[in-house]
């Protein structure tokens, strides 16, 4: 395949739109899986991704595609990149982006432009791709393709004849996106006579192959057995095998330009694996590519084991997940409440979601969260700044007091039905947020520019959007500045003594409000115990609320009356699973559920 023969395209769209969908169709169009065979949306792989229906880990595909029977020499290599649609992801989305000529930006017929469709058209749009507009599940009763269309010309200056139109339940349209694919979107630029430069995309862990590279070959070719090393670190490596997805690994021998395709080469870990790093020839010189910023975590937690034992098997847990998501950072971290555990940082809170029921489902363990936070940034009286990631590494020495301090802002696009601007508006004033733009993109639907906290919206934000919008709203997000803000630091205190794994930092104003909450909150889920249970929030020395849970006066088996063995034997498994849940602070017992509980307040 000389390199105008070769395409490589993305699909983009808001969560929803049919993304997955319509690049099964194409993977099944072009023989490259078998139709209706296997699983169902073959680029999204992982377990949690099918139940939750988003794609986390951007997967690639080759096809082979004859464009035109009637005439010879018209086999195209076309490589799908599949990009994730979260806003917690759009990280992946632009290192996916990087490798692209041009991209389909799916919408759907009925839902219109949404929030995720504005924030990817411009990554696309900024990493000069060439746009091919599609308007998918046109099939839909309520689909109204020509609103759509003058949305697409309103808000990007998209032309309406540019559009194709597609059903990916039916396929109905979708015969014409490869050749658009084809003749809109240009060859990879590079030069196959020039130096091997190679741009490291994604990787991965496999038990057998070790660690799997997925590369795009912008200059050069790269043959089986070469030596090739890498910019970012310096280390060589001799290419093991080499080879094309198609959908799976296919050994090939070679990549040429303009290639996209996978590389083992023994590196050990995916640590040496740099998402953005450049590879070459070993003893050839190169200019690098332009690389990426690393992932920037934005929210972090900590993560304990629910049994206290199995600290080991959490950290092996840990260590195996990690090695397949390097967005993930892992430090070792201790609390007096909860023993030893891990403070690990995340993209965003779908992601450590994602990663929480990873380690549960794929890795059997138990563990205990702690409050998500952001990384706030105070400057103390002793003239020091810090990052603070922890609440419980907030300064604890009385002599030393808080300046300054700053917070991390997102700036946030949100799209509603127009007659939901009040209640969005409410929202966002609550969550401290300020608005930037408002305007409308067509009769029915408002846009919405709003800077707000990070901590405002990486707690229940986007559930609170949708319950008042009846699921309508839209909305995605980009990290922006640090802003000076005031905030304090709220303890929780059991019977007067402080559980550090349940601090917050919260803004002053709505420290009042929060600690209210948050008390109330373990006030239903602890458990009465054999004496009573004072729970107080409080910032600094001063308490600002406060609850009691009595002490117990019947025990659990009491309600199990006369002799069935098997209900009292039953309900005594449930106590012991509980048990294995329960973490014990001071004195009394605190179930896993409380912990989750208190995450959810804002
Ligand atoms: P993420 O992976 O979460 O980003 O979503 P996606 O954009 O990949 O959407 P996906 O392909 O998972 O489709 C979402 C839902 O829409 C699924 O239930 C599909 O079956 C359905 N769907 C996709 N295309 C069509 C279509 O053309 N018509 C109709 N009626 N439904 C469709």
């Amino acid at each position: 395949y000389p390199t105008d023969k070769i395409r490589n395209f993305s699909i983009i769209a808001h969560v929803d739109h049919g993304k997955s969908t319509i690049a099964d169709r194409l993977l099944e169009l072009t023989g490259t899986i078998k139709r209706g065979h296997g699983v169902a949306q073959y680029l999204d792989k992982l377990q949690v991704e099918r139940e939750r229906g988003i794609t986390v880990k951007a997967q690639t595909a080759t096809m082979f595609y004859d464009y035109n029977k009637k005439e010879s020499n018209t086999n195209y290599l076309l490589n799908l990149i599949d990009t994730p649609g979260h806003v917690d992801f759009s990280y992946e989305v632009s290192r996916s982006l990087a490798a692209c000529q041009g991209a389909l930006l799916v919408v759907d017929a009925a839902q219109g432009v949404q929030a995720q469709t504005v924030a990817n058209f411009y990554l696309a749009f900024e990493s000069n791709l060439t746009i091919i507009p599609v308007i998918n599940k046109i099939d839909q009763p309520t689909a109204d393709p020509d609103r759509v269309k003058e949305q697409l010309k309103s808000m990007f200056d998209l032309d309406p004849s540019d559009v194709l139109l597609t059903s990916a339940k039916t396929g109905q349209g979708l015969e014409h996106v490869l050749p658009a694919v084809i003749e809109r979107i240009p060859p990879p630029p590079g030069k196959r006579d020039s130096n091997l430069r190679m741009f490291l995309l994604d990787s991965y862990y496999d038990e057998y192959k070790g660690v799997i590279c997925h590369v795009a070959i912008v200059d050069g070719c790269l043959r089986k057995g070469e030596k090739i090393s890498s910019v970012a670190t310096g280390q060589s490596y001799e290419v093991l095998d080499v080879g094309i997805m198609h959908p799976e690994l296919r050994s090939t021998g070679y990549l040429l330009t303009g290639q996209v395709g996978y590389v083992v080469s023994g590196m050990r870990s995916t640590k040496e694996a740099r998402v953005g790093d450049t590879l070459f020839h070993t003893r050839t010189t190169v200019e690098p590519l332009p690389g990426f910023k690393p992932a920037k975590h934005m929210v972090f937690s900590g993560l304990y084991p629910a049994d206290g034992s199995d600290f080991e098997a959490l950290s092996h847990a840990i260590e195996r997940l990690t090695c397949n998501d390097a967005s993930v950072s892992v430090a070792r971290e201790s609390s007096t409440a909860l023993g030893l555990g891990f403070r690990c940082g995340f993209l965003g809170l779908l992601h450590m979601d994602v990663f929480h029921q990873r380690l549960e489902q794929e890795h059997g363990t138990h563990i205990i969260s702690t409050v998500p936070t952001v990384p706030y940034i105070f400057e103390y009286s002793d003239g020091s700044k810090v990052e603070v990631q922890n609440p419980g590494a907030f300064t604890s020495d009385p002599k030393i007091r808080v300046v300054a301090s700053w917070e991390p802002t997102v700036l946030a696009t949100i799209i509603i039905p127009s007659e939901y601007v009040g209640v969005v508006i409410n929202l966002c004033s609550e969550r401290r947020g300020e608005q930037l733009e408002y305007s409308f993109i067509d009769s029915q639907r408002a846009f919405m520019k709003y800077r707000l906290p990070l901590r405002e919206i990486v707690v229940d934000f986007y559930n609170e959007l949708k319950s008042i919008t009846s699921g309508y709203a839209s909305f995605d997000y980009e990290d922006s500045e640090y802003v000076a803000s005031d905030v304090v630091k709220l303890d929780i205190l059991l019977n007067g003594q402080p559980v550090d794994a349940m601090a917050t930092i919260v803004h002053k104003l709505k420290a009042q409000r929060v600690g209210r909450e948050l008390v109330d909150k373990l006030k239903k889920f602890i458990d009465r115990q054999m004496f009573e249970i004072t729970i107080q929030a409080a910032i600094g020395s001063k308490v600002i609320a406060r609850e009691t849970i009595s002490a117990m006066r019947k025990n659990v088996l009491a309600k199990c009356y006369g002799g069935d063995v098997t209900r009292k034997k039953k309900l005594l498994e449930k106590q012991k699973e509980g048990k294995k849940r329960m973490k014990r602070v001071g004195s009394v017992d605190i179930p896993q559920e409380a912990f989750h509980a208190i995450l959810k307040v804002s």
